[in-house]
């Protein structure tokens, strides 16, 4: 129903909406997610513990109560899964290891099976901080950089599952991103109740790395709030536990939002603490207001910022809307924000609302695309 709906794809994985089931050890296999998942664009396996070490401390955490998957032959079982997925979902395996060897040996095996690794640098028992996995990573940079390196050898896609508000997120955002990973897949939690959503907003402005955004999401609005920060996708897991029928009815609504309005994860404008690709929909920069700062950030002059959007609309349907506030679409506002001026704009010449937003959408990865100062160098 949904499959040509979005354009998501990473390597040779392609995912068929943006909605992910989350890992959780013990609990999500391939039973799980063919049971609650069948229309997921990404199912996370896992985790899987691969070294002795990581065995042994997730042993250590079953008697202790917690679930955990475990086996003495952790590649075979990681094949069996993957391979056991009925559903089109692209797969990924959530994966714990104290050895980069056996890393890289459970890469070779999930690119063999068309599938994404997962590393896991996200859980905190006390147990794994010690032996050095899990959030552990996080705290070792110059470690978590050399794996994601040597990982992307094998040629694998390669996600990094992390944890918000550990450390600085707009410098692991760029380590991961300047490291080569394909994925960043965060868990944008606080240490209050609830999904950080400025966590999210800030990794959108420190990289234009593809982004998972977890936390807290139990509906659509939830999910929305997310994807309006710059997810490129979002995930759930405890939600799944609670509604058996989370993903499906996520998958229904972000596909009929990306139906109505042609892109699923637009931003807030910038004058609502909207990221860079919001850029899109701002005025002619002829008066004060937050956009100044904000192209100055991509080390965009006013003249310049001005030139670059008139050089994307040249040729195509933005440029007519002479009746509008700044005389062409180039600078008109979300089709979400009412406005008679430029659905007339729109009506006259024939463009739909998707059509106007899929070019709203071309426009902001021009301007980023354009920009003096990449993403991932702004402050
Ligand atoms: C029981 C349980 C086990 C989990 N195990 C893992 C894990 O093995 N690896 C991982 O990266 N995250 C794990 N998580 C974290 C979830 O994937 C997710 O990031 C977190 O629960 C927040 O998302 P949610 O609010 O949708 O649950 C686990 C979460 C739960 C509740
Ligand atoms: S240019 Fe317009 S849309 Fe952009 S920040 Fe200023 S007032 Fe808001
Ligand atoms: S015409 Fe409407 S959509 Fe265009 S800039 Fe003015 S208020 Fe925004």
């Amino acid at each position: 129903m949904s499959d040509c709906l979005f354009d998501l794809h990473i390597g040779y994985v392609r995912f068929k909406n943006p909605i992910t089931l989350a890992s959780m050890a013990g609990i999500v296999d391939s039973g799980f997610a063919n049971k609650y998942a069948s229309n997921a664009g990404l199912v996370v396996l896992g985790a899987f513990n691969l070294d002795k070490a990581s065995m042994t401390v997730a042993s250590d955490l079953v008697a202790m109560g917690r679930k955990e998957f475990i086996s003495d032959e952790p590649m075979e079982l990681i094949k069996k899964e993957i391979r056991a997925i009925m559903s089109e979902s692209a797969v990924a395996v959530n994966v714990r290891s104290t050895k980069l060897e056996s890393l890289i040996e459970a890469a070779k095996l999930i690119k063999e099976e068309g599938a994404i690794l997962e590393l896991n640098a996200h859980c905190r028992q006390l147990e794994m901080l010690e032996v050095g996995i899990g959030e552990a990573l996080l705290h070792d940079f110059p470690r978590l950089s050399t794996w994601i390196k040597a990982i992307k050898e094998t040629g694998v896609v390669l996600s990094v599952k992390v944890r918000a508000n550990v450390v600085d997120d707009i410098e692991l955002a760029r380590l991961i991103d300047m490291s080569g990973a394909d994925i960043m897949h965060s868990d944008a939690s606080r240490n209050d109740f609830g999904a950080d959503l400025d966590a999210i907003s800030n990794y959108r402005d420190a990289t234009r790395l593809f982004l998972i955004g977890n936390n807290s999401i139990t509906d659509f609005e939830g999910a929305k709030d997310m994807f309006s920060r710059g997810a490129d996708m979002v995930s759930v897991a405890r939600g799944v536990l609670q509604n058996p029928e989370l993903i499906r009815e996520l998958v229904e609504s972000v596909s009929s939002y990306q139906r109505s309005i042609g892109w699923y994860n637009v931003p807030k404008h910038v004058c609502s603490d909207g990221d860079f690709r919001a850029l899109a929909f701002c005025c002619r920069p002829v008066k004060p207001c937050s956009v100044h700062e904000k192209f100055r950030k991509l080390g965009y002059t006013a003249e310049e910022f001005a030139k670059t959007k008139f050089d994307f609309a040249k040729g195509t349907m933005l440029e007519f809307g002479g009746d509008t506030c700044f005389g062409s679409l180039v600078w008109c506002c979300k089709i979400t924000k009412p406005c008679w001026l430029r659905d007339g704009a729109l009506n006259t010449i024939g463009l739909s609302d998707v059509e106007y937003m899929k070019l709203k959408k071309q426009l902001a990865e021009y301007l980023l695309d354009n920009a003096r100062v990449p993403v991932n160098e702004s402050h």
